[in-house]
Formats: C-alpha cells, sequence, structure tokens
C-alpha cells in the first residue's frame, strides 16, 4: 500500500515557504541588532516540540554569537484550547543566568499563558533579561495580557499545522503553515 502524503490533508496555505524563510530573515536580522553591543551571551531558548524548525532556520541566519537550549512545558484545560496552568516539563539546567539575556522561541501565541508564565519564571531565576520572538500570532485567542518582542505573522483564529505545528504529532514536518481538511478532525 502507499503511504499517505501528508500534503493532501492540507486544505490551505496559509503561510508559504517563501514567505516564512523572509520572516526568518526580519527577525534574525532585528536581533542581531537589538543584542549587537551588548558583552552578555545570548541563550535561544527554543520551546518542544514546536518551535524546532524556527529555531533552526532563526540561529543559521543569526550572525552573533548565540547559545541554544530548550524547554518543554504543557498547558492543561483540555481539548483545542489551553486555559488552565502551565506545567515544566523539561527545565533550563544552568547555574548562573546573571550574564545571560534569554530569548524565548516559540511557535504561536495563543492564549498567552505560555510565555507570560515562562518570562516571569525565567525572571526570577536570575535571566538578565528575557525577550520573545514567536514565528506566529493569534491575538484574537489572547486569554491573559500578553505581547511578544518579535512576531514573523499575525494570524486569524484558525488551527494552523506544520513547520514544526502539530495536530496530534502529525504534520510537523511539513514545509509551510496550513489549515486542515475538517475531516481530518473526524
Ligand atoms: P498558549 O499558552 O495558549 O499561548 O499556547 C501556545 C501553544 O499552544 C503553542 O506553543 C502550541 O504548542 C499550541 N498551539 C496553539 N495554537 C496552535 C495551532 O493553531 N496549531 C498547533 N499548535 C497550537
Ligand atoms: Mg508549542
Amino acid at each position: 500500500m502507499p503511504k499517505r502524503n501528508i500534503k493532501n490533508d492540507i486544505l490551505r496555505i496559509l503561510v508559504t515557504e517563501d514567505e516564512i524563510q523572509q520572516i526568518v530573515k526580519m527577525i534574525s536580522a532585528r536581533i542581531d541588532a537589538y543584542y549587537a553591543d551588548r558583552d552578555s551571551r545570548l541563550l535561544l531558548l527554543g520551546i518542544l516540540k514546536g518551535s524546532v524548525v524556527f529555531m533552526g532556520d532563526l540561529m543559521k541566519n543569526i550572525s552573533i554569537p548565540v547559545e541554544i537550549d530548550f524547554m518543554k512545558v504543557s498547558s492543561y484545560g483540555g481539548g483545542t484550547s489551553s486555559g488552565g496552568s502551565v506545567n515544566i516539563i523539561l527545565d533550563l539546567h544552568r547555574k548562573d543566568l546573571s550574564r545571560t539575556d534569554i530569548l524565548i522561541v516559540e511557535d504561536i501565541i495563543d492564549s498567552g499563558r505560555t510565555l507570560s508564565y515562562l518570562v516571569n519564571y525565567l525572571k526570577l531565576k536570575g535571566a538578565k533579561s528575557v525577550r520573545t520572538c514567536t514565528l506566529l500570532d493569534k491575538p484574537e485567542r489572547r486569554e491573559v495580557d500578553f505581547q511578544a518582542d518579535w512576531v514573523g505573522a499575525v494570524i486569524p483564529n484558525e488551527f494552523v499545522v506544520g513547520y514544526g505545528l502539530d495536530y496530534d504529532e502529525q504534520y510537523r514536518a511539513l514545509p509551510y503553515i496550513g489549515i486542515l481538511k475538517p475531516d481530518v478532525y473526524s
């Protein structure tokens, strides 16, 4: 039996590969400029698993010295809406963050709970600064007041997959951001 092609499950492409690469270039240039004259360390902190593809592209385009690390969190609340509290599944283990500027790299902001929790958490851990960048932002879905420092694209209130983002752990490997056909959910 032939293997299923995941691209056949996509109803519409929302952000193309070219558009994503333009976003990556724009954000990496701003990161280069913003952190240029600092004598501290810059840590790109990816939030697993959704941010891995964006993280990979971003780090290749940044010219200033960076370190990378990852955290894994889950937000509970049930179903497709978050709504609950944030749980740390994989923590950041570094002894002294007082000379480290942390830039959190996220795939998408929805309710805003994950990033607002993490920014606060990392500041309490003693980071010199904590800033955030996200490939996608769905401001219509916000439940807590949160604004990222660098946003790739603002998108409407649609569930999207691809370029790291999943539905039921599938579709992360798609090279673009798309909306699934309704029958995939049923
Ligand atoms: P927040 O805490 O509600 O902002 O949750 C953000 C997280 O929810 C993201 O890191 C994603 O893992 C997940 N998420 C939110 N919207 C989508 C979507 O449209 N597709 C896939 N994952 C999403
Ligand atoms: Mg995520």
